[in-house]
């Protein structure tokens, strides 16, 4: 169903489309605008245009709803496991059985890496962010395997698909691996997703790990819930670099680079490293809101605000949850927990967070519950990556899907100096 805008420029009225998606959102079709008007549109962080048309996932912000291919989040958690979502969001539907087993089967083929490939891990210094190894080495994946970079058909896509989120585990471990001075450790092939990369993060020579059924699920449900989200930062870019026709590993590796900043998925490590600073400085919670509120040299509340959720991210409601439980199995208690709690109650009750309404989002709990598992803050980012790698997958697939695809090339206002001309050096 759609409709139609009236825009007056200049006494002339223009008739623009206007587009309804499934859930009602409603958008004007501006598809035509610069070439009937002579206008473009000016957007600064794109937070009222839609770059595309998407059925992968849906967010209601106002509402905090959270879907994948129409499956609310509340439904997977707890159910479903991370490789079953993870097809879901890139091929469209939950698997049957065969499709299932037969993408287990392909993951666990595609677990190793080039064995030249893992000497790379120790050229780099131990103190390199692992995020720049994760996303050289997903790049590096393409000159060890060609057959992924030119995808003709389902099965090859498949084939990617695997290729990529089982290699991610293992480059991710081995980076780490390299960080700590122990052997890179093989995957194995009878181990589900979750337990083989723990396996490959934290077995050594002369003991294998073998994870508590509820660490494992905790990391299953942490992979879920970071499957994808519409439009983020990082999804937009793989959509950038994969529409000039860039290969799905390309765009990854670019998806992975944007994920890495602190405003976006490096924003897990900052609301843990904000949590553990109030706790060395024994700094009343009540004094941390504060400098929040009066901007203190750039103060920031880390894991709260959104661009979309104007409520409670339904992630942070279902990690919360999880860190409790995990702690619990464990018999253990997280200092930082309890601050994170006392923000978020503080937070929770103040009109300037009210107002701005800013609420937690994955972020404020997901550092906490890869704390409990076990994971090191540095590798907190990659954590986020390696959930985030159907939805790049899915978001890849569906822009190259589409016969109508064009490059993407936003255009701009230019505000710089007007007619110029050179100069010889004596007279600049
Ligand atoms: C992720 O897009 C996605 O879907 C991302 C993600 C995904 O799954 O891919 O959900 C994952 O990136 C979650 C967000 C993680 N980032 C953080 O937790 C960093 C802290 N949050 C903020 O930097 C901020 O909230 C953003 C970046 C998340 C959103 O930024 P916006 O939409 O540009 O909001 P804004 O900066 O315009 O803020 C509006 C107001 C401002 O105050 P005023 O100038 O109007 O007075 O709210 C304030 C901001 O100063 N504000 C905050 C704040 N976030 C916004 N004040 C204190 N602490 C915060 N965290």
């Amino acid at each position: 169903m759609s409709g139609t805008a009236r825009l007056e420029i200049d006494g002339t009225v223009y008739e623009l489309d206007t587009v309804v998606g499934s859930e009602g959102e409603r958008a004007i079709d501006i598809s035509k605008l610069r070439a009937t008007t002579g206008y473009i549109t000016l957007d600064d962080g794109y937070g009222n245009t839609g770059s595309c048309r998407s059925a992968i996932t849906y967010i209601d912000g106002d509402a905090g709803i959270l879907r994948y291919r129409g499956i609310p989040i509340e439904n997977l958690a707890g159910r479903s496991s991370f490789v079953e979502t993870a097809w879901l969001v890139i091929f469209g539907s939950l698997p049957t059985v065969e499709e299932r087993d037969r993408f287990s089967a392909l993951l666990g083929e595609s677990a190793m890496i080039d064995e030249v490939m893992r000497k790379h891990f120790h050229a780099f210094p131990q103190t390199a962010p692992p995020m720049a190894i994760l996303s050289a080495m997903i790049n590096t994946l393409s000159a060890h395997d060609h057959g992924v970079i030119q995808i003709d058909d389902d099965s090859d896509m498949e084939r990617a698909a695997a290729v990529l989120m089982s290699k991610v585990r293992t480059i991710a471990a081995a980076a780490y691996k390299a960080s700590v001075g122990e052997p890179l450790v093989y995957p194995r092939y009878d181990l589900k997703y979750a337990e083989n990369f723990l396996h490959m993060m934290f077995s050594v020579p002369y003991r294998n790990y073998e994870p508590t059924p509820e660490v494992a699920a905790a990391l299953n449900l942490f992979l879920m819930l970071h499957a994808d989200h519409e439009q983020n930062c990082s999804t937009s870019t793989v959509r950038m670099v994969g529409s000039s026709k860039a290969n799905l590993f390309a765009s990854c590796a670019a998806g992975v680079c944007a994920l890495w900043g602190p405003l976006h998925g490096g924003a897990n490590v900052a609301a843990v490293q904000m949590l553990q600073q109030i706790y060395d400085s024994g700094m009343p919670v009540s004094e941390f809101v504060t400098r929040v509120k009066n901007r203190d040299a750039g103060v920031k509340l880390m894991g709260f605000g959104h661009r979309v959720y104007k409520n409670f991210d339904p992630r942070s409601r279902i990690l919360k949850k999880s860190v409790d439980e995990v702690l619990a199995q464990q018999d253990k208690t997280d200092s930082l927990l309890d601050i994170a709690r006392e923000l978020e109650a503080a937070a929770l009750e103040d009109d300037y967070f009210i107002e701005r309404k800013l609420y937690p989002n994955v972020d404020f709990y997901s550092g906490i519950l890869l704390r409990a598992i076990g994971i090191p803050s540095e590798m907190f980012t990659v954590m986020f990556a390696i959930g985030r790698m159907p939805g790049w997958i899915a978001n890849w697939k569906e822009l190259n899907d589409d016969p109508k695809g064009r490059i993407y090339r936003p255009r701009q206002i230019y505000t710089g100096p007007t007619d110029q001309d050179w100069a010889p050096r004596g007279e600049r």
